[in-house]
């Protein structure tokens, strides 16, 4: 028997990350790159940028992965990529790079989904902490991040996985809205983090934000949504009581703004945030817009009314993630809830999820909050059962942005 250990590589969107994991329990290294630098000056992923910077930190990072690790490629069992949703030019970069590793060092190679990685980062958690423990299934677990909304039921059989979607975002990710709100009222990018930090100075019941059920409306019936993760799915046979919907808050959140006169305000804390973007895109003397305000100079600059809007946003949305999933999970028989992806960041999400658990007697789990991010580790966890059942990617593996988990 080896030695377990199988190389992730991970560049769907804009990080770039490469990790050690051995038999998808422990992890033994894991680097992430970080393109925020690059894209923070235009509010969001910029694909041509992110396929350049990928191009430019994958060999580093891969290096940087085995070194932390203390070991080379022949100590290696497997190469584990992941293959899809995402961008299909950033993924091309971390799939031709694993190919061409496993290919030389003569190892099998893997291809995982993204969304699955983003269960497994809570399963590496779990099987890290409770050694050798059994999950109880089947699993609800709720995919939230800048790309997906994603309520999936899942189930072992036989050492593997398998998901069944119950519910999804018809249009934005609450992860989006996150990033939208935030770009709208001049906080960082992505805007998650910054609404996190200043929410807990606001009232969350200072503004009602409402979240009518969404209709699977008849213009849907058999088409897919649109939506940045590309991960489509037919949503006309999904129950409409989990279908989740962002796009109208932010709409509402932007309504406020106006009306209540914050917009000053907001322009006023964009214009410290980038001051190359006030030079003119590009033309700063250093070329890289760096954040040049920290969250603590955010919330001098923002009134008692602001923080209380960002409160209600974050409570809101949070609210309407919380209905949905404890509703699921319930109508489903679900015995344990799984939060997962870059909004399970979120402090005041981790608590009340937390509670509503407790309240229900549902076993709860998140990952930590390193691995609720993208990252490599959670790939190479993934790939571990696919490694046993020798499930292995075929040579001419290929990106698919729109790679489904069920
Ligand atoms: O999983 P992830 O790194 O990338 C995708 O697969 O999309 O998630 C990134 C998203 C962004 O929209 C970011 O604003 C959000 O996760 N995020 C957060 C927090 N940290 C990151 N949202 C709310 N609160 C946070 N603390
Ligand atoms: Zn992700």
């Amino acid at each position: 028997m080896g030695n377990g250990l199988i190389l992730g590589i991970e560049t769907s969107c804009d990080e770039t990350a490469a990790a050690v994991v051995e038999r998808g329990r422990r992890t033994v290294s894991a680097v992430v790159a970080s393109q925020i630098a690059t894209h923070a000056r235009y509010g969001g992923v910029v694909p041509e940028l992110a396929s350049r910077e990928h191009l430019r930190a994958i060999v580093p990072v891969v290096r940087a992965a085995l070194e932390q690790a203390g070991v080379g490629f022949r100590d290696l069992e497997a190469v584990a990529v992941t293959a899809g949703p995402g961008l299909a030019g950033a993924l091309l970069v971390g799939i031709t790079y694993a190919k061409a590793l496993a290919y030389a060092n003569r190892l099998p190679l893997i291809a995982v989904n993204h969304l699955e990685g983003h269960i497994h980062a809570v399963l590496l958690r779990e099987r890290e902490e409770r050694d050798a423990r059994q999950f109880e299934e089947p699993v609800l677990a709720l995919v939230v991040s800048g790309g997906h909304t994603h309520l999936y039921l899942a189930r072992l059989h036989g050492g593997l996985w398998s998901y069944e979607l119950i519910g999804r975002t018809v249009d934005d990710a609450a992860g989006e809205a996150f990033d939208k709100v935030a770009k709208l009222l001049g906080l960082g990018y992505p805007g998650g983090p910054w609404i996190d930090a200043l929410a807990r100075f606001g009232d969350p019941d200072a503004v009602s934000f409402s979240f009518s059920q969404v209709k699977t409306k008849a213009h849907l019936r058999g088409k897919t949504p649109r939506t940045k993760g590309a991960n489509t799915s037919p949503i006309a046979e999904l129950d409409p009581h989990f279908l989740f919907s962002f796009s109208g808050i932010k709409t509402a959140v932007l309504r406020y703004v106006e009306l209540h006169g914050l917009r000053d305000e907001s322009e006023r804390r964009a214009e410290l945030l980038y001051p190359a973007r006030a030079e003119r895109d590009g033309r700063g003397t250093d070329g890289v817009a760096k954040p040049a305000q920290t969250k603590n100079e955010a919330l001098a600059l923002s009134t008692q009314k602001t923080l209380d809007l960002i409160a209600s946003f974050q409570h809101a949305v949070i609210g309407d993630l919380m209905k949905k999933t404890f509703g699921a999970a319930e109508r489903l028989g679900a015995n344990r809830i799984l939060v997962t992806g870059g909004v399970a960041a979120n402090r005041e999400l981790r608590e009340r999820f937390s509670q509503g658990a407790e309240a229900r007697r549902l076993a709860i789990s998140f990952p930590t909050k390193t691995l609720s991010t993208d990252n490599a580790a959670m790939i190479a966890a993934a790939a571990w059962p696919r490694y046993e059942a020798s499930e292995f990617a075929p040579a001419d593996l290929s990106a698919d942005p729109a790679l489904k988990l069920t």
